[in-house]
């Protein structure tokens, strides 16, 4: 596999995070390189105005252009540079949080559409990748839910009642294929999917703008409104806005009550191709985390080279911004994945990717793809889980019936104004957590002189009430700012891995040099006299 120029190979010196969300590079981003076009740069009007060059926003952009309506794209980074370059893009219709839990929520309909909807989310993936030739690695393979070592048989034996009654074809199995050191009961779901996301994305950007429309990057989008939205300070007029930036950057409180951020961590090795059946695995969850959303493993194997598949392996999960709750700061993740996989897997060779992640848990275990609360012709995309590669598809194919006036049965189900009275438990304890956070403002920083602060590390300083986010350079140049997150003033966490200020409040993430990163936070952090940091 030849490296880009943006290669970082293993990881942590990626000097040009804007690349990316963090400082480590997927092995998607690395293998494709970023997917540049022109700024915006001028007043335009559009039918629709997609902001956010993901899955969701790319998708829905094709499935519109197809229809012959013109687009225009915007991303204030790359195309796929999000959270989809960060993916390991497992294409399933077995959600993440089971048909037997989302039953509990959304009653027998809701559980019926959500299987419908993310097979023919499957579905369409693989016609657009015939219908437009698409070299994405895309297959058709098995995948295989096993019980993690904290849990009861019972639950494959729910998900499999729930699976077959929702029309998903499972079988259960005594061991586990292709795992070793794990026993039965195992599920199988046939007929699952892979592929390589960036192919994908960029193969699906260059039709958008085959069929007339236009896709900019670095293009950043704010006064996001009904009809019209600023671009790099310009004027885009459309009837129609897609909102599809991962978080809603266009709300400021309602959605992220209902909606939870989430970091996860993948460690891809090298493996023998021989005797290797490409496959999904994933397993129940740690039922002993102190987490709302259990933290679970998830792998798959990913064409490589000649001899050898990426085994890319997922996991290690915790709210964003509060690793240190599980004395587990996010540098100590890796290591905790890796002998995971080498016990189940003893034939890796070396690891030659680590990249992490930001994942919103919806409150009731579905995204949210529909109007905007409040607005009518301004939509979102978010809420996505572990499945957001056939979320981000469905809205694909959802908003554009919302926006033609064609009724869609999804509809309700998906609506981001719905309000699950069952899921209030678990919104009281998350939402009470990100109250918590706020006990921040008062608490003690992380060090209290700037000499403490490594080369090439941050820290959170505390002067009085005042907080300051610090970065000390590998020359020792020192970078300070507020710790203030712009969104609703949270006090920013130092990720040490990525190498960001992450806030553990909505999930808004800073890079070292102050710059938001993801959402919902719009604006840098300010920037503040090193000589003030001390005093
Ligand atoms: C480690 C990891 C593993 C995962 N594994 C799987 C998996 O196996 N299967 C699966 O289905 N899902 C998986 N997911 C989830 C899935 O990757 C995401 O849900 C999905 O990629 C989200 O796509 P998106 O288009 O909604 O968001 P993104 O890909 O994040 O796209 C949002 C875009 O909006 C842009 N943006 C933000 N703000 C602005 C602004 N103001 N102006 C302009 N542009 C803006 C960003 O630059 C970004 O490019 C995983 C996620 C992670 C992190
Ligand atoms: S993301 Fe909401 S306060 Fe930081």
């Amino acid at each position: 596999m030849e490296q880009n120029q943006f290669s970082a190979k293993s990881n942590g010196d990626n000097k040009d995070a804007s690349v990316t969300s963090g400082s480590n590079l997927s092995y998607w981003l690395d293998s494709v390189g970023p997917i540049q076009f022109e700024p915006l740069r001028k007043d335009l009007t559009a039918d629709v105005l997609v902001i956010g060059a993901g899955i969701s926003g790319i998708t829905t952009a094709y499935s519109l252009a197809k229809e012959g309506r013109h687009v225009v794209v915007v991303d204030d980074g790359f195309v796929g540079s999000g959270e989809t370059g960060r993916t390991t893009a497992h294409v399933v219709n077995a959600l993440d949080d089971f048909y037997h839990e989302i039953e509990k929520y959304h009653g027998e309909e809701g559980a019926r559409y959500a299987a419908e909807s993310h097979t023919a989310a499957i579905d369409f993936v693989e016609r657009v990748v015939n219908e437009e030739n698409i070299d994405c690695d895309f297959v058709r393979l098995n995948g295989y839910l096993f019980l993690h070592q904290t849990d009861k048989p019972k639950t494959i034996e729910d998900e499999y009642a729930a699976t077959r009654k929702y029309g998903i074809p499972t079988e259960l199995l005594n061991d586990v294929p292709g795992l070793a050191g794990e026993s039965g009961p195992c599920m199988k779901y046939p007929n699952q999917a892979q592929f390589h996301p960036l192919k994908y994305l960029k193969c699906l950007t260059d039709a958008i703008i085959r069929m007339g429309s236009e896709v900019y990057t670095q293009s950043k989008a704010s006064d996001i409104k009904e009809g019209s939205a600023k671009v790099n300070g310009h004027e885009v007029i459309a009837k129609h806005i897609v909102v599809a930036t991962n978080t809603p950057v266009n709300d400021l409180v309602t959605m992220h009550t209902k909606q939870f951020p989430y970091r996860t961590y993948v460690v891809a090795f090298t493996i023998p191709k021989a005797n290797r059946e490409p496959s999904l695995w994933w397993d129940t969850g740690d039922h002993e985390s102190e987490w709302i959303t259990m933290p679970y493993n998830y792998v798959r194997l990913q064409e490589y080279n000649d001899e050898d598949y990426l085994l890319i392996c997922g996991g290690a999960d915790h709210k964003t911004g509060q690793a240190d709750k599980e004395s587990t700061p996010e540098e100590d993740r890796y290591p905790i994945l890796e002998d995971w996989a080498r016990k189940r897997f003893p034939d890796v060779k070396e690891v030659v990717y680590r990249w992490s992640g930001q994942v919103m848990e919806p409150i009731d275990t579905m995204g949210y793809i529909g109007r905007n609360p409040g607005d009518k012709n301004v939509y979102i995309v978010t809420g996505d889980s572990g499945n957001g590669m056939t979320h981000g598809t469905i809205a694909g194919i959802l908003l554009p019936d919302l926006i033609a006036g064609r009724s869609n049965p999804w509809e309700k189900l998906y609506d981001p104004a719905r309000i699950t009275f069952r899921a209030t438990p678990d919104y009281l304890i998350e939402n009470s957590n990100t109250f918590k956070q706020y006990g921040d403002l008062i608490a003690a920083g992380d060090v209290s002189k700037l000499e403490e602060i490594p080369a090439g590390e941050g820290s959170v300083i505390s002067s009085g009430l005042k907080k300051y986010a610090v970065y000390k350079d590998e020359a020792g140049g020192i970078h300070a700012y507020s710790a203030f997150c712009t969104h609703l003033g949270c006090v920013v966490h130092w990720n040490g891995e990525e190498k960001s200020f992450d806030c553990p409040c909505h999930g808004s993430r800073f890079s070292r040099e102050g710059k938001v990163m993801n959402g919902p936070a719009l604006s840098n952090l300010p920037e503040v006299e090193v000589g003030k940091v001390e005093k």
